[in-house]
């Protein structure tokens, strides 16, 4: 059973808000809207924007599929989201977003008025809204309590991010083989690998407790069903480099990517987590470990 921590935030009152308005106008207009109708690349911008150590939120924030500011997200603008960029199934899309809105929502209380009252009636005539909502950067944080981040991440340090690491990213990079036309591609086995040295690098309390395994593996299965193809059929299924260096290190929809033809549903991300599970195992024999 969850516990659904629940604070409210200072009213703003309106003068407040007019002031922060022209401080950061794009930031909280963009908090306002559920999604922008202009889905170009922008890095965040303002020192408030809020960001995730996950790669999947922090394209959708950059990409204004979610508020650009990647504070008070709702929840179904959240879902949405999710399914129509990555075509993920509604399971699997509320499989993703009921467990981080248990964990990490919020209520907050905003006081809004209407424009048309001069200042001083707006003052008194504000009428209070109330809205459950997630800031990407709280997703960052470690336990104690159930928390999804942990500390076998690619491409995030052991302590709470809301950045790709560029080493990180690096190293993960390096794990690709490099094909007969000396094109760097990403196999299942490779992704695998990375997953087992992460791992193996964690001690005692450290290590992934059985929840976080299948989150991780969860994360991989994603990773793989998004961005994996089989070139010709005579070549195993594998990830463009191209593509994992734009998601994970510049968190953006990768240059020539388009969304899976075949929604994702709960079964296939199931199957494929399944198999780099496997694959690490036969890893982990191969190194005796
Ligand atoms: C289609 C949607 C999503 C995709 C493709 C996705 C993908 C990923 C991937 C690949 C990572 C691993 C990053 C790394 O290893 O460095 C990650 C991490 C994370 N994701 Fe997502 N994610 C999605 C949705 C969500 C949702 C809905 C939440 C919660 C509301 C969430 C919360 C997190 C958190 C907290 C982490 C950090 C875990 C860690 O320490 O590695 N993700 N995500």
């Amino acid at each position: 059973m969850f516990i659904v921590p629940a604070s409210i935030s200072a009213p703003r009152l309106p003068l407040l808000h007019i002031e922060d308005d022209c401080f950061h106008s794009e930031a909280s207009t963009a908090s306002i809207a559920s999604h922008d109708e202009d889905h170009s690349y922008i890095r965040p911008t303002f020192p408030d924007d809020s960001r995730a150590p996950c790669p999947g939120l922090n394209t959708l924030a950059n990409h204004g599929y979610i508020p650009r500011s990647g504070r008070d997200i709702s929840f179904l603008t959240l879902v949405r989201a999710i399914m129509e960029v990555y075509n993920i199934s509604l399971p699997l899309a509320l499989m993703l977003t009921v467990p981080g809105f248990l964990i990490y929502a919020r209520f907050q209380l905003h006081w809004n008025s209407s424009a048309s009252f001069s200042d001083t009636e707006s003052i008194s005539q504000s009428f209070p809204s109330i809205s459950y909502s997630i800031t990407l950067s709280s997703l960052a944080s470690f336990g104690p309590g159930l928390k999804i981040a942990h500390r076998a991440s690619l491409v995030h340090p052991n302590y709470p991010s809301e950045k790709p690491d560029t080493n990180m990213l690096h190293g993960f990079l390096n794990y690709a083989r490099l094909s007969d036309e000396q094109r760097g591609c990403f196999t299942i086995h490779d992704l695998a690998s990375f997953r087992v040295s992460r791992e193996s690098n964690l001690q005692g309390p450290n290590k992934l407790d059985g929840i976080h395994e299948q989150v991780a593996l969860g994360e991989s299965s994603l990773t793989w069903l998004l961005f994996a193809k089989q070139i010709s059929s005579s070549t195993s299924p594998e990830i463009s480099l191209s593509y994992l260096e734009q998601w994970f290190g510049e968190e953006r929809i990768p240059d020539g990517w388009t969304r899976p033809t075949e929604t994702i549903g709960l079964i296939n991300a199931r199957k494929v987590a399944g198999q780099v599970q496997k694959e690490m195992k036969i890893v982990r024999e191969a190194k005796g470990k």
